[in-house]
């Protein structure tokens, strides 16, 4: 099985988010070996929810989720309020760390919140240092300067990566960071990688879909 998510950031109006959809629902058929994860704003999580009601091979998920558990937290979203409209939630992404302070202790809180609402944490990494919680099933290796540049890292660095960090083997390992129909075709050339997280190429469907026939 193969996993294939689209983190599309702060983009996206619910006519777009719709419109995306549609291209993806009408162009692929269901399949057993590929999960394609989207993780929308948190507004539009409601609504493609609803359209994609009959295809389990399509999940939603948050792209990040308040470590507290609920309460008088102005603007943060629980996983409380999450539970039972996304299957996932981001946590730890880099922009995250970066522009909102998250450290490893927030991210960890926030790890538990999730898991304790039944949604499996999708944690992400930027290099060996950053903190793996045990019980961890779903971990990106995403490198800062990949992210939106252009600048891949080469799959022998992320399959070396993934060697240092002694996972348990069950743990679902991904990669992200600038991963488009170009380059996708080295990391699906290892079985050491499970699939990737996807900013910028997860915006246009077409190209999303040009990412699932590689994978497919
Ligand atoms: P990118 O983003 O594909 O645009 O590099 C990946 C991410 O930040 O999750």
């Amino acid at each position: 099985m193969k996993y294939l998510i689209a983190n599309w950031k702060a983009n996206k109006n619910l006519e777009e988010a719709t419109a995306w959809v549609d291209v993806i629902v009408t162009k692929t058929v269901p399949t057993e070996t590929l999960k394609i994860i989207i993780c929308p704003p948190f507004p539009l999580i409601v609504p493609l929810m609803t359209k994609l009601n009959n295809r389990t091979d399509i999940a939603l998920g948050s792209q990040d989720v308040s470590q507290f558990e609920s309460g008088k937290h102005t603007g943060e979203v629980s996983a409380q309020s999450l539970r039972s409209l996304v299957k996932y939630t981001i946590v730890g992404h880099s922009e995250r760390r970066q522009e909102f302070n998250e450290t490893d202790e927030t991210i960890g809180q926030k790890i538990i919140q999730a898991q304790k609402n039944r949604i499996e944490p999708i944690l992400c990494i930027r290099n060996e240092a950053d903190l793996v919680p045990q019980g961890i099933k779903m971990l990106v290796y995403e490198p800062v300067h990949s992210i939106g540049t252009g600048d891949n890292e080469d799959a022998a660095k992320v399959v070396e990566l993934k060697g240092k960090l002694k996972l348990d083997p069950s743990t679902i390992f991904l990669y992200g960071g600038s991963v488009n129909k170009n380059d996708i075709d080295s990391y699906l050339s290892t079985s050491q990688i499970d699939g990737f997280l996807v900013g910028t190429a997860s915006l246009d469907p077409n190209e999303f879909l040009s990412l699932i026939q590689k994978i497919l």
